[in-house]
């Protein structure tokens, strides 16, 4: 396994060892990464590795059964899902969490109860997510079930960061969206990182990850089977890491997991693994 550590200053987000699971059941061992202000770090792997039970971890809604998680340095990994947002940490659950009856600003006005916001400071963090996505200023008054597929996404996520964050976690954001959408969806999070946001981005769709994506972790059976800059790796290594012995069974080499090493014939194996 190749680490995922680079000279791009501290970790607004790191993961040590991270463990976790459902009552007695474990399905997380052993998972370790980070997540650099203004960069990318794409989790991606097979239905059921383990990617929405190690952000349900980082979040708080699971408990650590081993390994640590710190935000900005310091240990959260026994703090409350609440004070982990108060920290710094948003999460955008898989599917559209929205309010469908609220209108979209009502519902991104929900998106800052967490925090005492002055109401010049509140419509200073309206107009800023307004700056990020102008389609949410557009819709402001209409009901966020009116949307389409990719506008509600783009509200959940728009939700999220009126919390102000440090570390925003997106699951599966690209999820049941057409392809035109998912492109404009993943450049909004692109620009995101830009703004200078840590971002650990969960998707099956892997070439959509790796063209934003710095850093990449691949879990496998709750394990990491490959991790390292998205800029040192081959898209086939990365691709075959998640497909693992899918791959023999199509006919691609197969090859050992060091970086650099593989010779794979170029073979599109994007969207969804299954
Ligand atoms: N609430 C739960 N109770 C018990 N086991 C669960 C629960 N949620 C998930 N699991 C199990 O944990 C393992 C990891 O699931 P998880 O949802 O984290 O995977 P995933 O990588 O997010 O999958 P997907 O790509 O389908 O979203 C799976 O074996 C799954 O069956
Ligand atoms: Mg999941």
């Amino acid at each position: 396994m190749t680490s995922s550590t680079s000279a791009v200053g501290a970790p607004s987000l790191e993961v040590r060892t991270l463990a976790t699971g459902y009552g007695d059941l474990q399905v997380v061992w052993d998972v370790s990464f980070a997540v650099h202000p203004g960069q990318i770090t794409a989790l991606v792997g097979r239905n059921g590795s383990g990617k929405t039970s190690t952000l349900r971890a980082i979040s708080g809604l699971n408990k650590l059964t081993g390994g640590s998680v710190h935000l900005l340095g310091e240990d959260a990994g026994t703090a409350g899902v609440a004070e982990r947002v108060h920290r710094g940490l948003a999460y955008v659950q898989e599917g559209k969490r929205v309010f469908r009856r609220l209108t979209v600003e009502q519902n991104l006005i929900l998106g800052a109860h967490t925090r005492r916001l002055s109401r010049t400071e509140l419509r200073d963090q309206l107009t800023g997510t307004y700056d990020l996505f102008p389609i949410l200023q557009e819709k402001s008054g209409a009901l966020a079930g009116s949307m389409s597929g990719g506008q509600q996404q783009m509200l959940a996520i728009g939700q999220a960061l009126m919390a102000k964050p440090q570390v925003l976690m997106l699951d599966e954001p690209s999820g049941g969206l057409a392809p035109a959408i998912v492109a404009e969806v993943m450049a909004r999070i692109g620009a995101l990182a830009d703004a200078g946001l840590g971002i650990l981005l969960v998707e099956q769709s892997i070439d959509a990850a790796l063209n934003i994506a710095h850093d990449v972790v691949v879990l496998d059976n709750g394990r990491v089977s490959f991790a390292g800059r998205v800029s040192e790796s081959h898209p086939d290594q990365i691709r075959e890491a998640v497909l693992g012995e899918y791959v023999g069974a199509i006919g691609l080499q197969r090859s050992n997991k060091a970086v650099g090493s593989v010779e794979t014939k170029e073979q599109d194996m994007g969207g969804r693994s299954h």
